[in-house]
């Protein structure tokens, strides 16, 4: 299928694009379209893309590599990868996008408001000073740090992270008897986007090695925790 870039845009230090695509082949947040440039070589990868939170009625994208432009012809698949479902129950729900860019967990922000829930992001320094002007003004923001105070409040944890960083995370929420269900949005490269022949992606979970590009990207918190 082809498209065409529509509009560059700079979200903090993230280059992001509008690409005219059929709302019916938009990716739910967490899932991912494989996308070319039409001008490219057939050989050259192709580059994963990630819905994140922009104007309504356009499907804004990430990363946009650095050397597209508006006018540009994309090639892409249909989106790929089971993403976030948020349990209908839920009322507090926690965004942490542990050492990345919040933009791909507030894509939840919509599912959010359908069901009436609370939603805090929990950011460190760093995270605030670059994306505070693009986060919705009703979403609480948390310093990072405060994050274990809030498990009792918590009633889901969504995590945004690179699969290096999850033993570094199960450090910090690893503990047995967490009240809270979650789902964990793994970052890894994804050289044959989905086709499982490389196995670069493969995570460790309760149900044995699992790609992150067929299985994923999104995970149930509890399948990943403490195997990595
Ligand atoms: S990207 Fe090749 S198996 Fe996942």
């Amino acid at each position: 299928m082809i498209s065409r870039l529509l509009e560059l845009t700079q979200i903090g230090p993230i280059r992001a694009g509008i690409i005219n695509i059929p709302e019916k082949h938009w990716p739910q947040p967490g899932q991912y379209l494989p996308c070319q440039r039409s001008s490219d070589k057939p050989d050259i990868l192709v580059t994963n893309l990630f819905p994140v939170l922009g104007d309504d009625g356009v499907l804004t994208l990430t990363p946009i590599p650095g050397d597209w432009y508006p006018g540009d012809r994309i090639q892409y698949l249909p989106p790929q990868g089971r993403g976030f479902e948020l349990p209908s129950t839920v009322r507090r729900i926690g965004l942490l996008p542990f050492g990345v860019s919040p933009l791909r967990l507030l894509t939840v922000v919509n599912d959010t408001l359908t069901q009436n829930a609370s939603l805090t992001l929990f950011l460190d320094s760093e995270q605030r000073d670059a994306y505070l002007d693009f986060i919705p003004s009703w979403v609480e923001i948390v310093p990072q740090s405060a994050l274990e105070e809030n498990f009792d409040w918590l009633d889901f944890l969504a995590v945004d992270i690179e699969r290096e960083a999850l033993d570094e995370l199960f450090e910090r929420i690893g503990q047995p008897g967490l009240a809270f269900e979650g789902q964990v949005l793994i970052r890894s490269g994804m050289p044959c986007r989905g086709l499982g022949t490389c196995g670069v992606c493969g995570v460790k979970t309760t149900k044995g090695w699992r790609l992150v590009c067929k299985d994923g990207p999104e995970f149930d918190l509890a399948e990943v925790l403490n195997v990595a």
